[in-house]
């Protein structure tokens, strides 16, 4: 869907999808640079990265694997709990394997920090992190996260595979969302 369809929802709209898809395009140029002599293992964060991980993949040159984990953190509130619930395990085995985690975004990096240290405990070959979104005003630890797609206001945000209890998943751009939605 197009803000049109929830102009109501949204206060501003912050990236429309011809700037995201830009700015993927710029990141896959980097990974692809970066990993010119290996093999990576993407890491899509589900389900907030199904969309990036979808168009981040396809805007690469080179080769690389997929696999997936879910995590919950939020529940079907705005604030991260630290709470962290494993929901979905990889299926591959990352033991010195060239790993870069995609996720739609970082805000207080609790949840992130959490999976890092939970994937460095199985041994990959390296470890780094593409965010689409990051929320640097937001974030509680220090994360270095190799490839960010935009840094963004501390505000709750939807669209481009973010959502609000479900639902803007679909929405093609990135906006902040009206917090009447939600208080
Ligand atoms: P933390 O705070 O642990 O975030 O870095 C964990 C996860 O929470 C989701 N998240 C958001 N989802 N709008 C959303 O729709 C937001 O502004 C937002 N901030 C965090 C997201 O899944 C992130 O990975
Ligand atoms: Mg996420």
């Amino acid at each position: 869907m197009d803000a049109d369809a929830i102009a109501g929802d949204l206060t501003t709209v912050l990236y429309t999808p011809d700037q995201i898809r830009e700015r993927v395009g710029e990141l896959a140029r980097d990974i692809d640079r970066d990993y010119a002599d290996k093999d990576v293992l993407l890491v899509g964060v589900l389900n907030g990265a199904v969309m990036v991980m979808a168009d981040l993949c396809r805007a690469m040159q080179s080769h690389c694997e997929m696999d997936w984990m879910a995590v919950s953190s939020y529940g079907s509130g705005t604030k991260s709990s630290g709470v962290v619930r494993f929901l979905k395990d990889l299926s591959a085995d990352i033991h010195d394997r060239h790993v870069l985690v995609v996720e739609d975004i970082i805000d207080t990096g609790l949840t992130l920090n959490w999976l890092l240290s939970n994937l460095t405990s199985r041994g990959p070959a390296s470890l780094e992190v593409a965010a689409m979104f990051r929320k640097p005003d937001a974030m509680q630890t220090d994360i270095d996260c190799k490839y960010v797609g935009f840094d963004i206001p501390g505000e709750f945000v939807v669209g481009y595979g973010l959502d609000f209890d479900g639902k803007y998943r679909n929405y093609d751009g990135l906006a902040i969302l009206d917090p009447r939605v939600y208080n």
